[in-house]
């Protein structure tokens, strides 16, 4: 299912409320944006076509009513919807009432939630999923191969940022394409123009990586023999990748509240902070939220990043691209390795569909890559690896014996070699006589 149209902020201090709302309002299929006070939503705001606005009242420094107020002067048009707490206490309780806007207590429930954001979004935007034609659908964008669902929505999501700088947080398993989505983000969006730097945070050392980053000032330390921009100076304007930020050690991480908060950089060794317009998109193949759990990550700093979260799915869960995305790798290849004509038989590509790729659209990536060299112009299951035929066998909780378990084994590689028993009885390493046997 595609997302709806509506972009919704949410706005509210506590960070656990902010990611329950949000994880509510995914579910629904929602698309939404995070800010933890007000200043950040004004922010988004800006910059973004917001349906609607969900805020606290109860924040430190300038609260929810100032926000609400802010909103009916320049975006008259949004809707809101206030959570509250103790809706008589906030004093709000006479604007609510007005009718001027809706509320919701806390605490509340799915459906509670559900049935406010229903009521207080405008109908047009309400239940219509965004509507991609059926025909023509886009098979490449930016690189991003695939037509399943997962794709398309990943997609959708990279169409709704790109244009703003919004912070954006990737989470994916290893080879789902996390940094091809960062570059799609940019390379798509309005700021194509001025730089795109990734900078992988876990492939610098850790006593480098701050004055990589933010720069230096001559005499900062020693070896500071000169003036040094960083990284987020060079992409000034940008896109600035953090990849791996997980392993970034604390004295960066703290950096790099600073650098999100402020909107400003400040060289390693000097007073003066400098101004800076970039856009932020890190990524992750750890589990940032358990760092932040066991204190190796700022809490506050893993909330001010995934203002919009985007998961890249892995490749066992869109297998229907799994043969969009091999024949692409062979085109890509196939030039490279002078076999222009060459191409998968059906069996083979049966056989990568059925994989279930651990090492997601790399790992692919990788086996035709090795298949155009093992092959001259046609890819058959024999050009494929051997872990491709005899998958390790999933841990069933049916308890069976071993003679159905090799029951089972032998037909499977019996059609994995197209009943040849020949071929069956070398891979299962017994004669063929034992095979015909057994195969009674
Ligand atoms: N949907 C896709 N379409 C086409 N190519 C893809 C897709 N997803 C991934 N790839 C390719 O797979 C390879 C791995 O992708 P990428 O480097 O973006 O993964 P990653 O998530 O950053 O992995 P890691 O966590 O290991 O760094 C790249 O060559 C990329 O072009
Ligand atoms: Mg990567």
């Amino acid at each position: 299912m595609m997302l709806k149209k509506a972009n919704i902020l949410i706005v509210d201090d506590d960070y656990d409320m902010l990611e329950l709302i949000q994880r509510q309002l995914q579910e629904q299929n929602f698309h939404s944006y995070k800010a933890a006070s007000v200043v950040e939503a004004i922010d988004i705001l800006k910059f973004n076509a917001i349906d609607l606005l969900i805020t606290d009242l109860q924040m430190p420094g300038i609260g929810g009513m100032e926000l609400i107020k802010y909103v009916e002067e320049h975006f008259p048009k949004v809707p809101k919807l206030v959570i509250t707490g103790y809706p008589s206490i906030d004093g709000a309780l006479k604007v609510m009432k007005s009718g001027a806007l809706d509320y919701i207590v806390k605490p509340f429930t799915v459906e509670e939630l559900k049935h406010s954001v229903e009521k207080s979004l405008p109908k047009r935007t309400q239940n219509s999923e965004s509507k991609t034609p059926p025909t023509n659908k886009p098979t490449v964008y930016a690189g991003i191969v695939g037509n399943s669902e997962k794709i398309e929505k990943l997609i959708d999501l990279i169409e709704r940022v790109k244009n703003n700088r919004a912070t954006v947080l990737i989470q994916g398993e290893s080879g789902t394409g996390k940094e091809l989505v960062a570059r799609a983000i940019h390379y798509k969006g309005s700021f194509a123009a001025n730089p795109f730097i990734a900078v992988n945070c876990g492939a610098i050392p850790e006593e480098l990586l701050e004055a990589e980053l933010f720069g230096y000032k001559k005499g900062a330390f020693t070896g500071a023999n000169e003036n040094r921009e960083g990284f987020f100076q060079a992409a000034a304007g940008g896109t600035i990748f953090l990849d791996e930020i997980g392993t970034a050690p604390l004295t960066v991480q703290t950096r790099l509240l600073r650098v999100l908060q402020e909107k400003e950089v400040r060289r390693i060794g000097e007073q003066k902070a400098r101004k800076i317009e970039v856009r932020i998109v890190a990524a992750t193949n750890g589990d940032l939220q358990q760092m932040v759990k066991k204190g190796s990550f700022r809490k506050d700093l893993y909330y001010r990043l995934n203002v919009v979260n985007i998961e890249t799915p892995p490749l066992r869960e869109h297998k229907s691209d799994i043969s969009l995305l091999a024949k692409n790798f062979l085109r890509k290849y196939a030039g490279e390795y002078a076999k222009p004509k060459i191409e998968f038989t059906n069996k083979a590509l049966e056989m990568l569909e059925r994989y279930n790729w651990p090492g997601n659209v790399r790992e692919l990536e990788n086996v035709v890559q090795r298949a155009i060299i093992m092959s001259e112009n046609k890819i058959d299951i024999e050009q494929l690896p051997d872990f491709l035929k005899y998958p390790s066998p999933k841990l069933t909780s049916t308890s069976k014996s071993l003679q159905q378990v090799e029951k089972e084994h032998i037909l499977k590689i019996m059609a994995s070699v197209d009943n040849n028993k020949t071929k069956a009885a070398e891979i299962l390493q017994i004669d063929r006589k034992t095979l015909r046997k057994k195969l009674k």
